[in-house]
């Protein structure tokens, strides 16, 4: 087991988020499960600040539970992407950033050949509907064998499960370097991680106004090798998502620490953004009507927070854009390239305008089918909701 030491965790009242030195043009985004999904809907629908692309572990197609029953975006079922599909195309340059981007997007799909959750017919789709988008150079597709739905690793950490395990927290040694593989996969070669001492430090940040949205908690987290702390070095921007059931208040540092993300970016002059969601518990108007709450802190990928969950103006996704946007804030360039294209980044649409979603805590609708009582990708607390709604 590596040993991982992270200086300066512990809690002192989160700051405002400050910016780096960080290149606009090399930010990426990957994530687990529901945030597998947030993943895609940000690289999909915010192409323009996601330059170099996205990647997904265990992630459900674009749009897909939009229009559909979210229930059949998951398990191992085969959710439509017709309409999903087209949606991109109509939406295109205006309810989302030109779909034209994603051909020169470097795109990581994974999933596990034992995950139940979100499993290997509902990946099949996204892969699907995303080839149809990028060319076969710039996509990789992989199935990480016997694996549940879990983020998979290389190395034993504490508190994991088994591969074939799917319980909190959801990490687990699959003999399969899921970070370095997607940030790889994404950004190209890295140099080796360092599976010592990390030299630098996780900050934590004010994620309300602007950073923050209904479904996030009040506190982010950024760890910021000490190469980035500075300005001295131009260094790029991964943003990692959890899961359900694996934000900070579920987890702690859990997802933070045993990830791998941070192993990679300490050697490589990676910011690594880890932006929160939390459990709400509050009911909403989801597709067909329904009445869902969000008990496991799932990011939204289902139109809790409003129809537009996936659009440009979503406003869990505004939120993580404005931290992205903050962060890349401090960009210096250097004098000789300070007149680069790459430095001049441009979106199609400024994330403002984030409206709180409406709510409703009215009649819960009796979740009583076997597929809706899965829910929520990771559900079993929910279950227990349930009985008390
Ligand atoms: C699903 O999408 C189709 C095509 O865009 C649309 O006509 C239909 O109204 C949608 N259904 C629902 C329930 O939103
Ligand atoms: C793949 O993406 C790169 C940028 O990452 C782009 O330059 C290239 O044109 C893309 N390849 C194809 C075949 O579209
Ligand atoms: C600026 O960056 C370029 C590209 O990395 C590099 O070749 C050049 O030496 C840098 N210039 C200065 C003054 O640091």
């Amino acid at each position: 087991m590596f040993n991982i030491l992270i200086l300066g965790v512990t809690g002192v009242s989160a700051a405002t988020l400050r910016a780096y030195n960080v290149d606009p043009g090399l930010v990426s985004v990957s994530g687990l499960s529901s945030g597998g999904s947030m993943s895609v809907q940000l690289g999909v629908a915010y192409s323009e600040t996601f330059k170099i692309g996205f990647g997904a572990f265990a992630g459900s197609p674009y749009d897909c539970a939009r229009n559909q029953s979210y229930a059949d975006c998951m398990s191992n079922e085969s959710p439509l992407i017709t309409t999903p599909t087209a949606n991109m195309k109509s939406w295109s340059g205006n309810e989302i950033s030109a779909v034209d981007n994603i051909e020169s997007r470097k795109i990581y799909i994974q999933v596990g050949s034992a995950d139940t959750t979100v499993g290997p017919n509902v990946v099949d789709q996204l892969n699907t509907q995303l080839s149809s988008f990028d060319n076969s150079a710039n996509i990789t597709y992989v199935t990480t064998s016997g694996a549940a739905h879990t983020f998979p690793t290389d190395f034993d950490a504490s508190g994991n499960n088994a591969c074939t395990d799917s319980t909190s927290p959801y990490i687990s040694n699959c003999n399969y370097d899921g970070a370095g593989t997607v940030l790889q996969w994404l950004h190209g070669t890295l140099n080796p991680r360092n599976t010592g001492t990390l030299s630098g430090t996780i900050v934590s940040f004010d994620q309300t106004g602007q950073y923050g949205a209904p479904g996030m908690d009040t506190t982010g987290y950024l760890y910021v090798p000490a190469a980035c702390q500075g300005s001295s070095a131009i260094c790029k921007l991964h943003v990692a998502l959890h899961g359900c059931v694996q934000g900070y208040s579920q987890v702690g540092s859990t997802f933070i620490k045993n990830t791998g993300y941070t192993m990679w970016a300490d050697t490589n002059d990676f910011i690594i953004l880890f932006p929160q969601a939390i459990q709400d518990n509050k009911y909403y108007t989801i597709f067909g009507g329904k009445k869902l709450s969000n008990p496991n802190g799932c990011w939204d990928w289902l139109g809790w927070y409003g129809t537009n969950a996936d659009q440009i103006g979503g406003v869990q996704m505004v939120a993580i854009v404005n931290q992205v946007k903050q962060i890349t804030n401090g960009y210096q360039g250097n004098s000789s390239i300070s007149t680069a294209s790459s430095s001049k980044t441009t979106t199609p649409s400024s994330p403002t305008g984030a409206t709180s979603a409406s709510s409703s805590a009215g009649s819960a609708e009796k979740l009583i089918n076997k597929k809706q009582a899965i829910l929520a990708l990771c559900g079993l607390d929910l279950l227990l909701i349930l009985i008390f709604a």
